[in-house]
């Protein structure tokens, strides 16, 4: 199933729930929720008390993106605010196999991030743990960035290793995903797509998810033809 994760970094955080009103009828099926600490990367966001707040004005699972240097502290605060999937970066977990068991634990979906340069040879000693892997097609830190290509091949690694492997993990990705570049990133074989800018947009928001949507699953049925 091809899903639209919404990503309110590029929301009107002024009117969150309208604007999480929007990317839902648009299509929407995942909020992709962005947390930055200035640290790992140059840029600050928001934390549990935003989940917190966003839980109970929608039915969608919450994708927390954590963009963090020590993803471990924050585990037990973020399923307590509502996270639903919680995905943490390769580069900054030196046990990176006990975050995801801690992950589970709290009840949470685990993912790993890899950014750009990241190769995702990696994550083969724990792709059978994981719900998703997520592939940055930009540098993390902001929206609004242009999508690099080399995310693609590493794409269509993953799903090879998957069907290698006889996983079923999902294949999300992240950064400059939009109605131009939606189509590529399908048929590499990635199925929950993150996209900020190029879905909220003042009076265009719900017709952008629809037409965005739209593309990637016309994609989508090629690639099964
Ligand atoms: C970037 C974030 C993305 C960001 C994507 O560090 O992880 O989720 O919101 O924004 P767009 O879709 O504008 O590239
Ligand atoms: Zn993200």
């Amino acid at each position: 199933m091809i899903e639209l994760a919404a990503s309110i970094l590029a929301a009107d955080f002024a009117h969150l729930a309208d604007e999480v009103a929007l990317v839902e009828r648009g299509g929407a099926t995942i909020l992709h929720v962005d947390i930055m600490d200035g640290h790992f990367v140059p840029n600050i966001t928001f934390g549990p008390p935003v989940v917190q707040a966003l839980r109970p004005i929608t039915k969608l699972p919450l994708d927390c993106h954590l963009m963090v240097e020590n993803p471990d502290d924050f585990i037990p605060a973020f399923a307590q605010a509502g996270a639903d999937m919680m995905s943490v970066h390769q580069e900054v977990c030196r046990h990176l196999h006990r975050t995801l068991q801690h992950i589970v634990q709290h009840g949470m979906l685990p993912a790993v991030v890899i950014n750009p340069a990241t190769p995702v040879d990696t994550l083969v000693e724990v792709l059978p743990m994981l719900h998703h892997v997520l592939v940055m097609s930009v540098n993390p830190g902001f929206g609004g960035q242009k999508f690099l290509p080399l995310a693609l091949d590493k794409i269509a690694h993953l799903a090879e290793l998957r069907d290698e492997m006889g996983l079923n993990f999902r294949i999300e990705v992240d950064g400059g995903v939009a109605h131009d570049t939606v189509a590529q990133v399908v048929e590499a074989g990635a199925d929950m797509l993150v996209a900020g800018s190029a879905i909220f947009s003042p009076g265009k928001t719900e017709q952008n998810a629809v037409e965005f949507l739209k593309l990637a699953r016309a994609a989508g049925s090629v690639q099964v033809a």
